[in-house]
């Protein structure tokens, strides 16, 4: 019996992990479950799986339960260090999870890691501390599958598949409205990720993220679209063979595999890739329209603390045009100005990353004062 902790409960990989937890009961136990605010939905699901702890990081009002509770990044600390866990799945949207991820792998046991942004902001600092990280993310989790078997020297290079988001085909990008961005054509995501994928800037984090988790230079880390989300990405080897993992859109399958792995678990018939009438299209990422992809392959050539900076900028961006307060084409250009003016130093440290991180969403908001608003 595996014991799990979740971070980010309440959101949709949290409620996708407790799904899959939900149907293999002789597997794995919740031990912990963690969330920012939402305490109805945390309510629900303490009653449903008993763990022995939970924790609110942003709320302040009273909260019933029976295991041990705690409170805001500090309890969220020390439930870390308390909890016995042998599998830590972190789940916290953005930047908030930087520091509960590392903590997270520093404590040892797996990591089951969907919180892209960690890798991205603090990818060295984690990687060092982490006992095995086995990604949920469906690309990274792909091509976690198709590296099994490779030597690393037989990799001609990873190939990350984008969807392309809502808006590969539509012309007017100015006109975009917060209701359409959040519309994702094949996956159900959370709100960042969601705006994330129709911007390409998902797919630059996720270029940053595997770049952490499987140390490849980022010449051979390659991204195409792919609007069906059937190949979830591939490796090209050096004889151009090339590995790639498949399987319909649904978060359950990479999370089922991150929990169980090197096993696999029997998920149901609905999860069923049906093979005829399936067709399969791979096309160039449009990087004129959509100059988020370029901006993350910048900013990581240009090492840290540049790839903070995009983060951060991203998250500021987003929150900006989902308030309606930024177009959608505000998006780019305010992470763009972001990074050319941001003047911090490398951070020695996880706390200093995310002081980085701090900082570069106060200059993303002068940003947007001075250029947007
Ligand atoms: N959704 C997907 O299919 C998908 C796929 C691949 C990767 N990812 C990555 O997985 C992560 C989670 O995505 P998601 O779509 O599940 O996000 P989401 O639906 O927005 O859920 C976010 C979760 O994080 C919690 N949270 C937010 N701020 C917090 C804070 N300061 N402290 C503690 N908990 C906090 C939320 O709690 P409240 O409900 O209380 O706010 C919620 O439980 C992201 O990094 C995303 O890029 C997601």
């Amino acid at each position: 019996m595996k014991r799990v902790l979740v971070l980010g409960s309440t959101g949709s990989i949290g409620k996708n992990t407790l799904k899959v937890i939900e149907a293999f009961p002789d597997k794995f136990k919740v031990v912990g479950l963690v969330a920012g605010k939402s305490a109805g939905a945390l309510r629900e699901q303490v009653e449903k799986f008993s763990p022995e702890a939970a924790c609110l990081v942003n709320f302040e009002g009273s909260f019933d339960f029976k295991g041990k509770f705690y409170r805001g990044l500090s309890g969220l600390k020390e439930l870390i260090e308390d909890v016995d866990f042998d599998i830590c799945v972190s789940a916290i949207t953005g930047s908030a999870g930087i520091l509960p991820t590392y903590w997270a792998a520093k404590k040892g046991g797996r990591l089951a890691l969907a919180n892209k942004e960690s890798l991205v902001c603090a990818g060295g600092f984690i990687v060092k501390v982490a006992e095995e990280i086995v990604p949920v993310d469906s690309e990274h989790s792909a091509l976690f599958q198709c590296l099994r078997k490779e030597r690393k020297e037989d990799v001609a290079e990873i190939i990350l598949t984008a969807s392309g988001g809502a808006f590969r085909e539509r012309e007017d990008l100015s006109s975009v409205t917060p209701e359409e961005a959040l519309k994702h054509p094949n996956w159900s995501m959370g709100a960042k990720v969601t705006v994330d994928s129709s911007t390409l800037m998902n797919k630059g984090l996720e270029v940053i993220e595997a770049y952490w988790l499987f140390g490849f230079p980022l010449e051979k880390i390659r991204v195409v679209i792919h609007p069906q989300s059937i190949v979830h990405s591939l490796v090209r080897l050096v004889d151009n063979s090339l590995i790639a993992q498949m399987g319909v859109p649904d978060m359950r399958i990479p999370i089922a595999y991150a929990l169980s792995y090197p096993e696999r678990l029997p998920l149901n018939g609905e999860l069923e890739l049906k093979l005829p009438g399936l067709s399969l299209d791979f096309l160039e990422p449009d990087v004129e329209k959509f100059p988020c992809l370029s901006l993350a392959y910048e900013a990581m050539r240009r090492g840290y603390p540049y790839p903070i900076v995009l983060n951060a900028a991203d998250e500021i961006a987003v929150e900006l045009f989902l308030k309606g307060k930024i177009p959608f084409t505000a998006i780019p250009v305010l992470i763009e100005k972001t990074l050319e003016i941001a003047d911090f130093p490398p951070p020695s440290s996880v706390e200093e990353v995310v002081e980085v991180d701090r900082l570069s969403k106060e200059l993303a908001l002068k940003v947007a004062e001075e250029f947007l608003f």
